[in-house]
């Protein structure tokens, strides 16, 4: 097991397997007048068996949980072969991915037959109107329901994401969370974050933990639950008398950095030890150049044992980065 300069070991990958979406989403990739989004070529992307070799290395480190990102993991032709092959690899024991939903219904049972077990659908209002807006794309949410449904009946466990903006979805919070609550779905809340340099993030446009927690409390009782494991993102309530659950993610009003032990890898093979990162090391391009697994294990055991990302916890009430960031939709969140 590896450890880094605040002893968090390494134990989540979260990879992106492409930097295109679908969508638009107002928080993330904003399609304002004259934004040009230049996305990575198809030969710099990694391949499958780069994505696997990687992932194995990984495992030898002692990662035991990998997230495939985007983007929009689902517009990665075949991510269920994908899947299948990085289910074979030993010591790890959670594939899982995230996904904005609109391809979901189409692909949900190719990625149970792969050997999914669950993702997380990010759905951030049930109002057509206002989930039209906030995905940039005018798609509409019934779209994402039928793919929810779809992942349900395949088997598949779903978490739903809902971030929140001031303004924009405060509106949806009661009825996001009745509706799931009657589903039996656990709903995450996430506060609006300062990734990225587009999405002109202000505090005063972040929701915060305790206020939605107290908006649904006082119509539907919640209790605290333990966390599923050391550094979850969520903190983890249920509805009083039942087992559904609710989460919340406090990057801004409460950051969880002293238990982060994930690492990121972008779909051209960069790692990026934080989200917040402003550059990454390229070790896909070491990988093409002929390292070894020894040599990529080595650069790897150098970049996390000097670790010492914490940005969420620094980061207090102003956004603190300075110069190039990277966008949220680069790195899979
Ligand atoms: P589970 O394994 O289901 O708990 O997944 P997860 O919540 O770690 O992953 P998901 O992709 O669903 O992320 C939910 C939200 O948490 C997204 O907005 C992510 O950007 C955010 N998030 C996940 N990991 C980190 C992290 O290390 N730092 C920060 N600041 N946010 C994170
Ligand atoms: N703040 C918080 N969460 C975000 N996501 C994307 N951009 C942001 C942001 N600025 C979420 C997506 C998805 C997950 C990968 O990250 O909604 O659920
Ligand atoms: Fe929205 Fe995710 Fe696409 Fe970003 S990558 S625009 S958050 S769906
Ligand atoms: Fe981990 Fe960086 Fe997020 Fe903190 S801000 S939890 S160090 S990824």
């Amino acid at each position: 097991m590896l450890y880094d300069a605040y002893k968090r070991p390494l134990l989540d990958l979260r990879i992106s397997v492409t930097d295109r979406c679908n969508f638009r989403c107002i928080y993330c990739m904003p399609e304002t007048e004259g934004q040009q989004y230049c996305f990575m070529k198809r030969e710099h992307l990694m391949t499958f068996e780069e994505i696997v070799r990687l992932a194995n290395i990984f495992a030898r480190l002692g990662v035991r949980k990998i997230r495939l990102t985007g983007g929009e993991p689902l517009l990665r032709k075949d991510i269920d072969v994908l899947i299948s092959m990085l289910k074979e690899i030993e010591g790890i024991q959670d594939i899982s991915l995230t996904t904005n939903g609109f391809l979901l219904k189409q692909y949900a049972r190719r990625l149970k037959e792969a050997g999914m077990k669950r993702v997380n659908v990010s759905l951030d209002a049930l109002n057509n109107d206002i989930f039209a807006v906030m995905n940039g794309r005018g798609v509409k949410s019934d779209v994402i329901l039928e793919g929810i449904n779809e992942a349900l009946v395949q088997g598949l466990a779903v978490k739903i994401n809902m971030v929140v903006k001031k303004g924009m979805n405060d509106s949806e919070i009661l009825p996001m969370a009745r509706f799931f609550k009657e589903k039996g779905v656990t709903l995450r809340f996430i506060e609006f974050m300062d990734v990225g340099s587009l999405n002109g993030w202000k505090l005063d446009e972040v929701v915060t933990s305790k206020e939605i927690y107290e908006m649904i409390t006082k119509e539907m009782p919640l209790e605290p639950l333990e966390a599923n494991y050391v550094g979850e993102v969520a903190k983890r309530y249920r509805y009083v008398g039942t087992n559904i659950e609710v989460g919340f993610i406090s990057s801004v009003s409460a950051a969880f950095c002293s238990d982060c032990t994930r690492c990121r890898i972008s779909a051209e093979g960069k790692l990026y030890t934080c989200l917040f990162s402003t550059d990454g090391a390229d070790l896909l391009k070491n990988m093409r150049n002929g390292a070894t697994d020894e040599e990529i294990i080595a650069q790897i055991r150098r970049i996390w044992e000097t670790r010492h990302d914490r940005y969420s916890e620094e980061r207090g009430k102003n956004t603190t980065l300075k110069g190039k960031r990277i966008e949220m939709s680069y790195i899979g969140g």
